[in-house]
């Protein structure tokens, strides 16, 4: 039997009565935090353990957003606590950034996945998924008010500027963001540093990271 394909209005129903909801009362961070914990707007859920919202101070100035939760961070339910977590944290840490001044968040919050054996392997999220949970995304953006945006690799950007963006051609600029005087820098991934074979690219690579970093510390 074929399985229906869910109309794009089904697929929105989450956010649309979370909205509607919202008008009255969910205006907090943490409030918007234990909503998306039942999120149901895309089937990715349905296979992830559970929502990984972001994470870090209500009053950032600076927020990270990748692309989603791996497999450490589905168990964990917190963003970037595995491998890319730890080479994201020796980035900034490099680069003079305290982990627990900023925001750290995905543009889609729930790990997809196919299952290899025993394995989870990362599946990257599509077009559509990305463009359901930027719902989440803006409403964390709108409630912190950074000054500055981290991009993390093509998922995050294309989910910040609601297209398409190619990471090499624009990373390590800082361009204008949102209508409050805000900035965006877009980056690698730091998932990228780790799929480098070579050990003189993968230093290559993670020094030229750390120098983006320091375009954001310096602003
Ligand atoms: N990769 C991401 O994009 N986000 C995480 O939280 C972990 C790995």
């Amino acid at each position: 039997m074929m399985t229906r394909m869910p109309r794009r209005d089904e697929l929105f129903r989450m956010p649309a009565d979370a909205a509607q909801a919202e008008s009255a009362e969910t205006t907090s961070l943490a409030q918007v935090r234990d909503k998306a914990r039942n999120c149901r707007a895309c089937p990715l859920w349905k296979n992830a353990t559970q929502t990984v919202f972001g994470e870090g101070p209500k009053n950032a100035k600076l927020i990270f957003v990748g692309e989603q939760p791996g497999d450490a961070e589905d168990v964990a339910g917190r963003p970037f606590v595995g491998p890319a977590g730890r080479v994201f944290d020796r980035a900034l840490a490099e680069a003079g950034i305290e982990r627990n001044d900023i925001y750290v968040t995905n543009a889609v919050k729930h790990f997809k996945f196919e299952e290899r054996g025993k394995r989870r392997l990362h599946k990257r999220p599509d077009s559509r998924e990305i463009e359901i949970c930027r719902w989440w995304l803006t409403r964390e953006l709108d409630l912190i008010g950074p000054h500055l945006v981290v991009a993390l690799g093509a998922t995050a950007a294309r989910s910040l500027s609601g297209r398409p963006m190619p990471i090499q051609r624009s990373r390590g600029e800082l361009v204008p963001f949102g209508a409050n005087g805000g900035r965006m820098l877009v980056t690698v991934h730091p998932s990228y540093l780790l799929r480098l074979r070579e050990e003189e690219d993968r230093a290559r690579e993670f020094e030229r990271f750390v120098e983006d970093l320091r375009i954001v510390a310096a602003a």
